[in-house]
């Protein structure tokens, strides 16, 4: 076992407030492609698809590309080895929350119960006129859904470029970044904002950064303390192994 994942198991079983901070490379594995990197899906897909305005001008349009990506594509994705592996730390009191990027619902599918979604989650959907919510695989998308309500534009519960971030899940990742002593930062470029905040604010706040990913990324060279340079899944099952031979 290499240095950094041993001192990452003695960091973890000895923290007080350890958090996660997932980005979309935790789902790669469950068949989710990343966003960026060499099969990233905006190398696909023109990103304007995700900006409000275009949604509102377009919906026609944008409609049909997010329901190709986000529900016809990720729809049957399952949680990995990566996502109970935090469930079960959850679980044993190692890790107190998980701030992710992520929309694929897949941290509370493997059995989290403390997850902040920071981009919004895109299981639900939400009307743009009365905001009723409607479940994603309840509702015909073919084409563009409206409201049964008030027959006003559907559109995904997840932010677009341009929208604001969901108050509680801002709040509470802030106040899990404050607490946090440590943070396992897994699958992220740290590219956006304002999610790649947070694991710097914990930082600033004295916190120790272990960081798992195959490549490294804009926290590698600044933040991190820990880099364990591999696939999610397969250093987590380590990870796991570890502390399990220490508590
Ligand atoms: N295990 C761990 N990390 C992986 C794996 C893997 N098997 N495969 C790829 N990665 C890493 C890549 O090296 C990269 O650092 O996952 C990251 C994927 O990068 P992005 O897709 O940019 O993911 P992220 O940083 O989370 O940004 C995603 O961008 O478009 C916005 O809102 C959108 O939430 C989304 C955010």
């Amino acid at each position: 076992m290499n240095d950094s994942l041993q001192n990452a198991i003695e960091l973890l079983v000895n923290s007080k407030h350890a958090i996660a901070y997932t980005g979309a490379g935790i789902s790669v594995e469950s068949g989710i492609p990343p966003f960026r990197g060499e099969d990233g899906l905006w190398n696909k897909y023109d990103p304007n698809i995700l900006e409000l305005s275009y949604f509102y001008l377009r919906p026609d349009k944008s409609w049909k590309v997010i329901k190709e990506i986000f529900y016809d594509f990720f729809g049957e994705a399952k949680p990995n080895k990566a996502h109970t592996v935090l469930a079960e730390l959850e679980h044993l009191a190692l890790i107190k929350a998980i701030v992710t990027q992520n929309i694929d619902n897949l941290h509370y599918d493997a059995g989290s119960k403390e997850v902040y979604e920071f981009h919004g989650n895109s299981r639900m959907l939400v009307c743009t006129g009365c905001n009723k919510k409607y479940m994603a695989a309840e509702t015909n998308l073919n084409g563009v859904p409206l409201c049964t309500s008030c027959n006003d534009l559907l559109k995904p519960d997840f932010i677009f470029f341009g929208e604001k971030i969901p108050e509680v899940a801002y709040r509470k990742s802030i106040e899990a970044a404050q607490k946090a002593d440590v943070v396992v930062i897994i699958g992220s470029t740290g590219e956006v904002y304002p999610a790649a905040s947070i694991p710097r604010y914990a930082k600033e706040n004295g916190a120790k950064i272990i960081e798992i990913n195959p490549e490294k990324s804009l926290f590698t060279d600044s933040i991190t303390d820990l880099f364990i340079k591999g696939k999610a899944t397969e250093i987590m099952h380590e990870l796991l192994i570890g502390i399990k031979q220490k508590i």
